[in-house]
């Protein structure tokens, strides 16, 4: 037998398995509640064969063309097992109109668990399969990816623009999330996965980063570990993208930001999260997280080629390029380019954003303007440089009183290039405090006015009640 001929064989016989364990799933939910242990048994069951037909380390996909079920493209014929279950998943998959359902061994079960139950559901008539993408976004399931039949169901990647970007990024915060609970209570880190979203992320980026970086805005999202992760990516892609770095680099950068704080997960709870001043213990335990991301990224299995330019992020993101800052190192050492990137967003994302210790998150132009006004030798001036104009004075998401008096919300940058520090802005509250007219002002159009807008100051968002997140999705 040749080697293809005897790999096509192996794939035909686990393929028939896994045909036979989803089956099983939704026997089981046949018989108990989605969340109950004996489906989640049954969902296991369809990972041991996944992680057995993804032993080189890709997806595994199941597709349906037909009345004929692929695994891997390869086409699985009926027989050697129960044909009742192959026409069964078949006759589901296509009236649910599904095309392809890719996993890989490090798919959570719940989301088979969940995804076999909304099957479910349409087969009893409780939703139909057009509601089914939405429910799988709302429910989080992520890893697990369906396509539907060409044409007719909303897939990511015939989403563009705004809605493409708005997917991928709050996705991202879901695959962060359950990557941080798996490093946690099974010791790894799903390497893969953080690197598919960056790689969403920088592809969803590529025409116009402008609306991502929008969506940086929004730091209340989930728990902070993960919305700073995501924005700290995001802002990191997207300045090392402004400075010319290749599409490789942007991508380590990226898993670098997604992983920069992997090492809180060894802090204790009471200690990130408590409200007054740490004390000089809390403080070097906190300091301690770079080294345990480092050693995390760097040693925990699945990390490939990129883990050392991504551990090293973790490791350098607190420390200056005079070598000041933490882990105390002890000589000023050469900080490398994408930690540098990563020292001023994380910086900039966590000034901006609301803290157990600090409820009222900073304007985002005074956060630029601390680091600014940082020490010159502990900042990279020219990164910094690239990282304001990528910003503009007042970045999206900016509360800002308007010189006539009304409150207003930056959501977009004139694309004027002798005017790019006017803001588009968009009114919130009328002179008199009242909620004004749905009005959208590109400041630049009021120029050729007698009485051209500008903006009085800035403003916090809390202390008037304004929710950004509305303004900005
Ligand atoms: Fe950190
Ligand atoms: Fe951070």
């Amino acid at each position: 037998m040749s080697d293809s001929t005897e790999s096509d064989g192996r794939t035909i016989t686990l393929g028939r398995l896994l045909i036979a364990r989803w089956m099983a799933v939704f026997k089981a939910l046949g018989l108990y509640e989605w969340q109950h242990s004996g489906v989640r048994a049954a969902a296991d069951r369809v990972l041991e064969v996944v992680a057995l037909l993804d032993e080189s380390g890709g997806e595994v996909q199941l597709a349906v063309r037909g009345d004929s079920i692929f695994v891997n493209s390869i086409r699985i014929r009926e027989g050697g097992f129960s044909a009742v279950s192959y026409q069964s998943l078949e006759r589901l998959l296509n009236l649910c109109d599904i095309n392809t359902i890719s996993m890989d061994a490090e798919t959570p079960p719940n989301e088979i668990q969940v995804l076999a139950y909304l099957l479910r559901r349409i087969t009893e008539g409780g939703s139909t399969a057009d509601e089914l993408a939405r429910e799988l976004e709302v429910r989080g399931v992520t890893s697990l990816v369906v396509t539907f039949a060409k044409g007719e169901k909303p897939q990511a990647d015939m989403l563009e623009g705004k809605e493409l970007q708005k997917r991928v990024y709050l996705g991202s915060i879901g695959v962060l999330k359950s990557v941080f609970h798996e490093a946690r209570e099974k010791d790894r880190i799903n390497s893969r996965r953080v690197k598919r979203v960056v790689q969403q992320l920088i592809e969803s980026m590529e025409t116009d980063p402008g609306y991502m970086l929008n969506l940086t805005s929004v730091k209340n999202y989930d728990e902070y570990t993960f919305n700073h992760s995501v924005n700290v990516s995001v802002l990191a892609v997207a300045l090392a993208r402004a400075v010319g770095l290749s599409r490789r680099q942007l991508c380590i950068v990226g898993q670098a930001g997604m992983l920069h704080d992997l090492g809180k997960l060894c802090i204790p709870k009471h200690v990130l999260n408590k409200k007054g001043r740490l004390t000089p213990d809390e403080r070097l335990q906190v300091q301690t997280h770079p080294v345990e991301g480092f050693l995390s990224v760097a040693s925990k299995q699945g990390v490939a080629s990129d883990s050392i330019g991504v551990a090293l992020g973790a490791y350098e993101h607190h420390l200056n390029i005079d070598g000041s800052g933490y882990p105390k190192v002890a000589s000023a050492r050469a900080i490398g380019l994408s930690s540098r990137i990563l020292a001023i967003v994380d910086r900039y994302d966590a000034m901006t954003s609301a803290r157990i210790y600090r409820t009222t998150p900073m304007a985002p132009p005074k956060a630029l303007s601390i680091l600014h006004q940082s020490q010159r030798t502990q900042t990279d001036q020219s990164l910094l440089r690239y990282f304001m104009n990528m910003l503009g004075c007042f970045p999206l998401g900016t509360v800002v009183r308007l010189s006539s008096g009304c409150i207003a919300i930056v959501v977009g940058r004139s694309t004027r290039d002798d005017v790019p520090h006017m803001p588009v802005v968009k009114l919130v509250l009328d002179e008199m405090g009242r909620p004004a007219p749905d009005d959208t002002i590109d400041l630049v159009s009021t120029l050729k006015d007698g009485e051209p807008l500008t903006v009085l100051e800035v403003l916090d968002a809390a202390e008037y009640g304004i929710e950004v997140l509305d303004y900005i999705l």
